[in-house]
């Protein structure tokens, strides 16, 4: 179980990467670990048929099999520990190389062992281990690209960090629907819709994978809020569960054919998720044939026969259930020795596929400058620009010659999500200068100061900083400037969940009294999830920079002034109104002691369920669907240019949508085209539109580009419980093309015969 604090332990990781192909030697440097299972059969000089790179992973998983005792199958089946965490420590932890979890090998048959890192935005973990990260954007932020690029870009990044670390696995790849907006790990996610989540987590986790590194997908489902998530009974019916949170894992799996998905901790329907036979058995490994391994998020297995029976592979980060639990469960017969090779079958595959038999990690310098430029280009095209009245942004330094730049320790940097997705700063956080591990839930910014990255790009420009805690001091600093921008934030953690999508303390004050003495005010959000805005109206721009990563501050420096033009679109809705979303407020949890530590068994709260009566409708669909108008829409976003939409033409046949767009404006500039469709009139599901393809335009000043875009089917079908099939209903489907969920200026229809 995750506690809200988690106690940090300083020791000394023996971060030697053992030579693993070298076999039996890795075990001589183990000093302090127990002895490994005794080899029955093959020796260092034996032939190693699985070690032929030409075979397909499934080939050598069954040769190397069938070498393995019974000891070894189990071994692959737990975690060891986890680095930094007192609670969860063996003699082996020393192995996980600083990081969070730890899986033995099979020296004697050159399986290497796998060794975990969190990785969401970026390795974690850099300041116990002495070493140095990429930030890359949140990942909600990053997913306001919409750009399939920039996301393997991203995904690239980690993978190269992880194994320059030494690293074998990440444990990223978050892609929880965004269906409860104060959810504390909505940074950590791509979103509320289940294409737009879909695709840019698996092409995240696609080109990570790539890097030969075990890829991750998380977390396993239904894990939609922070709140109770130790026992929340999370309850969907299973169309509408198939027709969100599941279809956004499902095409997430399709394109990163990841090794491993990480099971979460909630119950789904009564059924813990990493013993839920349904989730797991008859959906993710029987209709979507997954052949990777299921493993529990961090103490969240709560069985033996039950879960292995349901398809949980391996429980992390420790052995409760699958160790020693798990070798009597066989011995009693109550699992099937076929169940183990399963399992064991699931782990080899995955490491055969990802790469890191044949090409293990060597440890490296990373390359800090790469990091850092491919965090800069993908922020810049991750800032969203909300509003911008009057064209007050970019700046215009002929006019503006003096700046207020207020509040959010702007002058010495940017907030970062918090919890095991925290990547550590250089140099530790800036608003605190402590050295050491970051606590848990502690708010870390970044040394990422936007008022000198402006003062560097504006040097004629006369540019001052008030810390804005004292209100009257903050305006009186704004008045006297041609231009005041303020600067909000909205940390976020796993954990904890946000008490309201307000900001928090004074900002909204900060913002009314800074807007009050001049209305030239441009309000910065450094948020992980959507903000409420009861200042809208008296700003003259607001620009969401989300968590920024290691760049953020160049990044927006250069949308802020127009070296960049702005082109990011919320993968969110920004509600005007809390009592506007489908959960006004969510329920409080009934406390629970967190005091689950080594042998100790406690039992969980059973009454605490969140019932998810919007069904699949989350977030834009909610809103549509309800008549209700949000602050910003979901794939909202402004630029500098100006787009328009022409010439829809639609082939039913072929199920594409063509279209041209033209910039109108005096700028070059990037514009995401957004396609929906409403399935044909009749039932509650036509109700709404569905985002069903885009495509990222980028058009010099003045020129046009027709593309085509094909409709994916896949968020149109209905899923039919009793057949327990997807079905595509004929008829005519309503088709709408345009720049955001609310501004479709095409539309026509696409017949399904
Ligand atoms: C989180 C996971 C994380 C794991 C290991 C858990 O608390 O939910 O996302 O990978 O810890 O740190």
């Amino acid at each position: 179980m995750r506690f809200c604090t988690r106690l940090s332990k300083s020791f000394l990781a023996l971060t030697v990467l053992t030579g693993f192909l070298s076999g039996a030697s890795a075990l001589k440097a183990q000093t302090a670990a127990p002895a490994a299972p005794q080899a029955t059969q093959a020796t260092p000089d034996a032939p190693r048929p699985w070690m032929n790179p030409k075979l397909s992973p499934e080939e050598r998983t069954e040769l190397v099999l069938q070498q393995m005792t019974l000891d070894e199958k189990l071994a692959l089946l737990h975690g060891n520990g986890m680095a930094h965490e007192k609670n969860w420590n063996t003699p082996r932890t020393q192995l996980a190389n600083g990081g969070a979890g730890y899986v033995e090998g099979v020296p004697r048959l050159g399986i290497p062992p796998i060794i975990m890192s969190d990785a969401a935005y970026g390795v974690r973990d850099s300041a116990a281990n002495g070493r140095y990260s990429t930030a890359m954007p949140s990942n909600l932020g990053a997913t306001s690209s919409w750009d399939t690029d920039s996301a393997c870009a991203y995904g690239e990044i980690i993978g190269e960090e992880l194994r320059a670390q030494g690293f074998t696995m990440t444990l990223g790849g978050g892609v929880d629907l965004v269906r409860e907006p104060r959810n504390g790990r909505t940074f950590e996610y791509t979103g509320e819709d289940p294409l737009l989540a879909g695709t840019m987590d698996g092409s995240m986790m696609k080109c990570e994978q790539a890097q030969h590194i075990v890829g991750d997908i998380k977390h396993y489902v239904m894990n939609d809020q922070e709140t109770g998530r130790n026992f929340v009974n999370a309850v969907i019916s299973k169309k509408a569960m198939q027709e969100s949170d599941l279809l956004a894992f499902h095409i997430a799996i399709s394109i990163a054919n990841p090794a491993a998905i990480m099971c979460s901790y909630n119950r789904v329907n009564g059924d813990y998720a990493c013993e839920n036979p349904y989730t797991l058995h008859d959906v993710l490994k029987g209709s979507w044939g997954f052949k990777g391994f299921v493993l529990s998020d961090w103490g969240g297995t709560h069985s033996t026969v039950a879960a292995s029976a349901a398809g949980l592979d391996q429980e992390q980060p420790m052995d409760k259930f699958f160790g020693p639990k798990l070798k009597e469960a066989v011995e009693a017969g109550q699992v099937p020795m076929s169940q183990i090779d399963d399992h064991a079958r699931r782990v080899l595959f995955g490491e055969f596929l990802s790469g890191i038999v044949d090409d293990p990690p060597q440890k490296s310098v990373v390359d800090v400058q790469r990091g850092f430029d491919v965090a800069q280009r993908v922020e810049e095209e991750s800032i969203v620009l909300l509003k911008n009245e009057h064209a007050i942004l970019p700046i215009d330094s002929s006019r503006v010659h003096s700046i207020a730049i207020i509040g959010g320790h702007a002058d010495v940097g940017m907030v970062s999500g918090g919890g095991s997705a925290q990547v550590d700063p250089p140099g530790g956080n800036a608003i605190a200068r402590r050295q050491g591990r970051v606590q848990w839930h502690e708010h870390v910014w970044f040394p990422t100061s936007p008022l000198k990255a402006l003062q560097a790009e504006l040097p004629n420009t006369k540019i001052a900083f008030d810390p804005g805690t004292d209100l009257d001091s903050a305006a009186s600093l704004a008045k006297s400037s041609d231009l005041a921008i303020v600067f909000a934030d909205q940390w976020e953690s796993e954990g904890v969940d946000l008490k309201s999508l307000a900001l928090s303390d004074d900002q909204n004050a900060l913002i009314e009294k800074v807007a009050a003495a001049n209305p030239h005010t441009v309000v910065v959000l450094e948020s992980g999830t959507a903000v409420t805005m009861p200042w809208i109206g008296k700003v003259a721009g607001v620009v969401e920079a989300w968590f920024a990563g290691s760049s953020g501050h160049t990044a927006l420096a250069n949308v802020l002034t127009g070296a960049v033009n702005p082109s990011g679109k919320l993968p969110i809705t920004f509600p005007k109104d809390e009592n506007d979303l489908p959960h006004p407020v969510i329920p409080p949890a009934p406390d629970w002691d967190p005091a689950h530590t080594k042998g100790k068994v406690v039992s969980l709260p059973t009454n605490y369920v969140v019932d998810y009566t919007e069904g699949a409708k989350v977030g834009y669909k909610w809103f549509e669907a309800e008549h209700k108008q949000p602050l910003f829409p979901f794939g909202f976003g402004l630029s500098y240019t100006s787009f328009r939409y022409s010439g829809l033409s639609i082939d039913s046949a072929a199920k594409t949508v063509s279209f041209t767009v033209t910039n109108t404006g005096k700028r070059a500039g990037a514009e995401t085209a957004e396609v929906y469709a409403r399935l044909p009139q009749g039932g509650e599901e036509s109700a709404y539109k569905r985002l069903a393809g885009w495509k990222r335009i980028s058009l010099a000043a003045g020129a046009s580009q027709t593309v085509t875009v094909p409709v994916d089917v896949r968020v149109l079908q209905s899923f039919d419980e009793a057949q327990n099939n997807w079905t595509l209903a004929p008829g005519e489907y309503a088709v709408f093309v345009g720049g955001s969920s609310q501004s479709t200026p095409l539309t026509g229809s696409l017949a399904i015969r």
